[in-house]
């Protein structure tokens, strides 16, 4: 089958388009997909530089976690038949799951599917994978109440313009940090403050008022900075933006010694919070906006407008035409 091939660690992200790489076998649990769209994430640079360390992401591999497409062979337990359109978030870079999502077939767990909602669209659901879990697990963690205000930093990014979405279908108030030229669109997203973090240092605009959470995608000195705007009940949510562990210990230790706020990092790939991400989407509350779309053969070139640092919502390889 066609696939694309991360097959030593290096810092340049070499990847290989290859014609003949083996079909995977589907395991007991799994789900066997042919993948119609998959999305861009960073976590494919982190496993190619090491970040995520070695032993959990053994090379070569197909890299890519995100996935939307249609079950061609499905689990014992029968929860999903041939024909059903799901999609997931793979924990791709795990050693036991051998079988990234750049390819033209993907073996899944059962319990990271989820069913696409009638209506929308392959891409659309890939552009919604690990980015809208991700905003949905993060403000899950931040244990927020309907009218708590969440700061959401790179509100115009994947994970970020689902977060606003998210915290608004839930009933908080969100302030959003963007360039001028996403302010418009953090707005459109439901966004009730946006700072402009070139213009304006967004804990001087938000001195004297501080949040009840803060989901950062930054890190580094966007985190000292958002410790000062947080509430000391508030919740810190660290999403490794930085190539760097310490903060989080750090975090993680202030919080256990009650000397800071609440502080989470996630990791997980769960189809039953993938279910709600999907009702979300089926009752109209959270849409993702798709970028750009590009021919698998295109990963690199996709990875590199990632990586920009700058795209709007997601980026999506197609696999195979709708
Ligand atoms: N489970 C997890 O922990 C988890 C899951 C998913 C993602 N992540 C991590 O979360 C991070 C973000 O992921 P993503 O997919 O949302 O990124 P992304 O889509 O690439 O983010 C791009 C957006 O960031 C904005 N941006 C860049 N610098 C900014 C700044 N200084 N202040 C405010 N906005 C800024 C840009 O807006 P402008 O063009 O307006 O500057 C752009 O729209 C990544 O490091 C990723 O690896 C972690």
């Amino acid at each position: 089958m066609k696939a694309v091939i991360l097959e030593a660690y290096n810092p340049e992200e070499r990847l290989r388009v290859a014609d003949d790489w083996p079909r995977p076998v589907r395991r007991k649990g799994e789900v066997l997909v042919r993948v119609a769209a998959t999305a861009v994430n960073r976590s494919v640079y982190k496993t190619a530089t090491g970040f995520i360390p070695r032993f959990m992401a053994a090379l070569p591999k197909v890299p890519g976690g995100d996935l939307a497409g249609e079950v061609v062979e499905g689990d014992e337990a029968g929860t999903f038949q041939p024909g059903d359109r799901a999609f997931a978030c793979v924990d791709g870079w795990r050693p036991e799951v051998a079988w990234g999502t750049y390819a033209e077939l993907c073996s899944v767990p059962a319990a990271h599917l989820a069913r696409i909602p009638e209506g929308v669209s392959y891409t659309d659901a890939a552009a919604l994978c690990l980015t809208a879990l991700t905003a949905f697990q993060a403000l899950k963690a931040a244990r927020l109440q309907p009218g708590q205000r969440v700061l959401v930093h790179a509100a115009a990014g994947g994970v970020g313009s689902a977060a606003v979405q998210i915290a608004k279908a839930q009933g908080m108030q969100v302030v959003a940090t963007a360039s001028a030229a996403n302010a418009e669109f953090a707005r459109s997203l439901g966004a009730d403050q946006v700072i402009d973090y070139k213009q304006q240092r967004f804990e001087e605009v938000l001195a004297g008022s501080p949040v009840d959470a803060v989901i950062d995608t930054i890190g580094g000195e966007y985190e000292r900075r958002s410790l000062q705007v947080l509430k000391r009940s508030g919740t810190f949510v660290n999403l490794f933006a930085q190539f760097s562990l310490w903060p989080i210990v750090k975090g993680k230790l202030r919080a256990l010694l009650r000397l800071g706020p609440r502080y989470e990092t996630l990791f997980v790939s769960a189809g039953q919070d993938m279910q709600q991400v999907a009702e979300l989407v089926a009752a109209g509350r959270l849409r993702p906006h798709v970028q750009a779309v590009m021919p698998l053969e295109q990963a690199s070139e996709a990875h590199r407008m990632v990586y920009s640092g700058h795209t709007r919502g997601k980026v999506v390889l197609q696999v195979r035409a709708e």
